[in-house]
């Protein structure tokens, strides 16, 4: 195994709070990794520690054997790093093919870009709704789009952000099946979940934030019998999202 990632000690401090406190973690080439925690954990501050939208307060990241720490996000997204953040991203007011279109033209042109847009809109089963403006697609179809924008860059680590937030269950049950399906094509792929039947469908490794720190990491089952998982994550009147 290669390490693709790797994290070391890894702080954001936000005023006198650690939103991340000393994070050390790899990621494997071609693992699919699920990172869970409660609200407040500092998942998505880790995301953008890994993104380079924040510089951190200390630590490396590396990636792909090297230093990154002090590169910006765009730095990152040319050495194959892909994201789709909790707040989706699309252009609402712009068509479904349109915003794929966006996403894909600094790495297509022509023929090639309309290809790629076409293979994306069935990969997510968008074909039908090209023309729709964004704004109008279902919830759970305007979180499929962003995966298909962030993906159609064919990265070598794609971060998810809690992409079934606020999907129905069956939404969220085609959301795994297509990261499944990026994952068994070779990508590398880390997701921040709440669900843990998702992250069941979907994670061999789970590793749990707690209070910026990794609280645990193991396998799926390893994980959900820990007594200890169960009281920081399901206790405290916890609630997904
Ligand atoms: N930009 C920010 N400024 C100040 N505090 C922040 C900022 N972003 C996150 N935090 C705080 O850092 C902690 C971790 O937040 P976050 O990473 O969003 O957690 P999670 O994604 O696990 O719910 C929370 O206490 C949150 O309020
Ligand atoms: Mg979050």
């Amino acid at each position: 195994m290669t390490t693709l990632l790797e994290a070391k000690g890894l702080e954001k401090r936000f005023g006198g709070l650690k939103a991340v406190d000393g994070l050390s973690l790899a990621i494997e080439a071609g693992e699919l990794h699920c990172l869970i925690g409660p609200n407040g954990a500092g998942k998505s501050t880790f995301f953008k520690l890994i993104l380079g939208r924040y510089p951190p307060t200390a630590g490396t990241v590396h990636f792909k054997g090297e230093d990154i720490t002090r590169l910006v996000a765009a730095q990152r997204i040319n050495r194959g790093m892909s994201v789709k953040m909790q707040v989706p991203g699309v252009f609402p007011e712009l068509p479904v093919w349109q915003n794929l279109t966006i996403a894909l033209q600094s790495h297509f042109s022509g023929a090639a870009l309309r290809r790629e847009v076409d293979r994306l809109l069935a990969f997510v089963d968008l074909a039908p709704d090209a023309r729709k403006l964004a704004g109008n697609l279902s919830h759970g179809q305007k979180q499929w789009l962003e995966i298909a924008m962030a993906v159609g860059v064919t990265p070598t680590l794609l971060l998810l952000d809690e992409p079934t937030a606020g999907m129905s269950p069956e939404e969220t049950w085609k959301t795994g099946e297509l990261i499944l399906d990026l994952n068994r094509q070779g990508m590398t792929v880390l997701v921040v979940e709440h669900d843990m039947a998702f992250v069941r469908q979907i994670a061999r490794q789970v590793s749990v934030l707690h209070f910026g720190k990794l609280f645990a990491q193991g396998d799926i089952d390893t994980i959900t019998n820990d007594e200890a998982v169960q009281e920081i994550y399901l206790g405290k009147g916890h609630h997904a999202h």
